[in-house]
């Protein structure tokens, strides 16, 4: 594997080793909450502050893992072919920038107590983020809410997701307030982990089908629509299979 393979590696080792792991602790403290408020078990009074702080590491960790997949599409799509990437390195930079634009809104998000100010700048990342994925470099399966391959989609799940907990993390004093709100938040939880769960194996999905970058010339050759490749042109020839044991050139 070459640098950029093991970079690609980044996003989905993010989500496993951090983000889901996360996910599992979140709920687990939500749900410690209702039971403290309920009164049916007695909870330190630290539980309802922990869950609302894992919840904002989950967002953050989760726009995080959203821009650093899509940062990799762009770096490897102009290091692979600077001179074919539409608009050469200043709109690279211009793509970067907006990458920042959004990450100074998350920690902005973080900071503000006033509702508009927490509205503004979840609003603002979130745009940050679906900006840089509506360039064509990156891999949507379809853009029609009509067609089944749209709920498919790895990343229109993964920004309506990125949606929801930046919505949730700037309504953390709201909920806390106020039950509609809090109503609210349980509606948009559900969704939550039915689209975590989608992530998952959307993901996996997506990194079967993801070729290693020496391959990529090969690979794009092939009929996706009738899911054929070429047949390598050794291939029927009196080539002898290498034998056994022998060392084969690592990826
Ligand atoms: C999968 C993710 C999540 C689940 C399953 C979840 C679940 C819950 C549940 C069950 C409650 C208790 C509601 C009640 O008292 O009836 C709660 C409360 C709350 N949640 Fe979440 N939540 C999640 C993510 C988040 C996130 C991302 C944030 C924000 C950063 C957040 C912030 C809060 C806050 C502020 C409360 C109110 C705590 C209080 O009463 O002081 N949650 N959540
Ligand atoms: C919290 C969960 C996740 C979110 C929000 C998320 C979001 C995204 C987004 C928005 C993209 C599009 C960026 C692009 O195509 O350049 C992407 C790409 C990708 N994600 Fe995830 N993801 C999540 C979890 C995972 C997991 C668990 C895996 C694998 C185990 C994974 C594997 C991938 C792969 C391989 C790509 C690149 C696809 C390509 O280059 O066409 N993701 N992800």
């Amino acid at each position: 594997m070459t640098a950029i393979d093991w970079l690609a590696l980044v996003h989905p080792v993010l989500a496993i080793l951090f983000i889901y792991p996360v996910v599992g602790a979140t709920v687990r403290l939500g749900i410690l909450v209702r039971e403290r408020r309920l009164g049916i078990s007695q909870q330190p009074i630290q539980v309802p502050v922990e869950h609302s702080d894992h919840g904002r590491w989950l967002t953050g960790a989760v726009v995080v893992a959203v821009l650093i997949a899509l940062m990799n599409t762009f770096g490897s799509k102009f290091f692979a072919d600077p001179a074919a990437f539409a608009g050469g390195v200043g709109r690279l930079l211009q793509l970067l920038l907006v990458g920042v634009g959004s990450l100074v809104s998350l920690i902005a998000l973080w900071q503000v107590r006033a509702p508009l100010g927490r509205a503004s700048f979840a609003l603002l990342c979130w745009i940050g983020l679906l900006g840089l994925g509506s360039q064509s470099e990156i891999w949507r399966l379809s853009d029609n809410p009509l067609s089944s391959s749209f709920w498919a989609s790895h990343y229109w799940a993964g920004i309506l997701l990125t949606g929801l907990l930046l919505w949730t993390t700037a309504a953390r004093p709201d909920i806390q307030r106020s039950l509609r709100v809090r109503r609210l938040h349980i509606t948009a939880t559900v969704l939550i982990s039915v689209l975590l769960a989608v992530q998952g194996i959307t993901g996996t999905r997506d990194l079967l089908e993801v070729p290693l970058s020496w391959q990529r010339s090969a690979i794009d050759r092939c009929d996706f629509s009738a899911r054929r490749c070429p047949v390598p042109a050794t291939q029927g020839s009196a080539a002898p299979p290498p034998a056994a044991g022998a060392a084969v050139p690592s990826a």
